[in-house]
């Protein structure tokens, strides 16, 4: 009866190790069910031999021995080159498709950045970067937002060591770049910010992107239709009315906030908009005579405008995502439908 088992199994794992064909998992489970260290069917079989006969032992360990090695070449062979060995094996078809890498896509973010710069570029905008651990002085100081002011407060920051931060916006790059060029400055900034915040609509980390246009002569009126020509060309799609409200930002004066009507229910109103018809999309405004003078711009001779708006809520709003943080966990099911 030994001897007729070990057939058995020689067949069996034969059989197995073929159908497996170069699949690394099936082996894998090939290997755990024949070799295992625990439980594997050699393992059985080798424990069998104490049960048998004397005269029968010697051609059973034998036979044994050679199944041993025998499952323990093939499993080799299979786990190092299961593809080359098929590939010289007979029935090779060599029409079969090759092995396909599964491919990434472009987030949804960076898309919507790339959508929004090509806007800019096309009107004569620069694409400019700064620092995400930035300092005091140009997160806050330099636009007009003092130790004690209480716009502040509306930005929890995260502080780092040295009286440094990780930047809770991208205006400070507006700063760092007045204090290094003379205008006429036409710029865009698009990168990540940090707050402390974290529930369906915000993240800790984020991304803005920032405008700013300095020159002499430049108006309200330059803003409005700035901003009308990029809203309109960002949701070009959608056909959207664009209404400009009073609002209040430290570095901007006067300041307006931007609604464009809803994409969702075209502007009747809905449970994205709150029923009220309106997405709130962007802040902006003239840029404050105070923050000139802090980064050595002639107020006297120049103005200009700026604006900020959160790339991740665009995506969002684009790209129908109901949640924030489904933009960040890496998942590629959701990054593959933008492609
Ligand atoms: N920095 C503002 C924020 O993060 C957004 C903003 C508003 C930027 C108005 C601007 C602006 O440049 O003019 O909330």
């Amino acid at each position: 009866m030994g001897a007729q088992r070990l057939d058995e199994v020689r067949a069996a794992f034969l059989a197995d190790i073929e159908s497996a064909g170069g699949d690394a998992a099936a082996v894998e489970n090939i290997r755990i069910r024949y070799a295992g260290r625990r439980s594997g069917l050699l393992l059985d079989l080798t424990a069998a031999l104490r049960e048998l006969p004397n005269e029968e032992k010697r051609d059973y360990g034998r036979a044994l021995n050679e199944l041993k090695k025998l499952v323990a070449d093939r499993l080799e062979a299979a786990k190092s080159g299961a593809h080359t060995r098929q590939a010289s094996g007979p029935g090779f078809d060599v029409t079969l498709p090759g092995l396909t890498l599964p491919k990434g896509a472009q987030h949804p973010v960076h898309l919507v950045r790339q959508r929004i710069e090509e806007i800019f570029l096309r009107m004569g905008y620069d694409v400019e970067d700064g620092p995400e651990i930035e300092d005091d002085r140009h997160n806050f100081e330099a636009l007009n937002i003092p130790p004690d002011h209480p716009a502040r407060d509306d930005q929890d920051t995260f502080y780092v060591s040295g009286g440094r931060l990780l930047r809770t916006h991208t205006s400070p790059v507006q700063a760092r770049v007045m204090e290094q060029r003379k205008p006429p400055i036409r710029i865009i900034v698009p990168g990540k910010v940090y707050r402390r915040d974290s529930d369906l609509r915000h993240s800790p980390m984020f991304h803005q992107i920032e405008g700013l246009l300095v020159d002499e002569g430049v108006t309200f009126g330059n803003l409005k239709a700035t901003l009308e020509t990029f809203l309109h060309a960002l949701f070009s799609e959608h056909g959207v009315d664009v209404r400009f409200r009073p609002s209040y930002f430290p570095f901007t004066e006067p300041s307006a906030e931007v609604d464009i009507t809803c994409i969702f229910c075209g502007g009747s109103g809905c449970g994205v908009c709150s029923r009220s018809g309106w997405i709130e999309i962007l802040g902006s405004g003239m840029v404050d005579p105070r923050v000139f003078e802090g980064v050595g711009v002639d107020a006297d001779r120049y103005t200009g405008f700026a604006f900020g708006l959160g790339l991740d809520r665009v995506a969002m709003l684009l790209y129908g995502i109901p949640d924030l943080r489904q933009l960040f966990v890496g998942d590629q099911r959701l990054t593959r439908q933008f492609a």
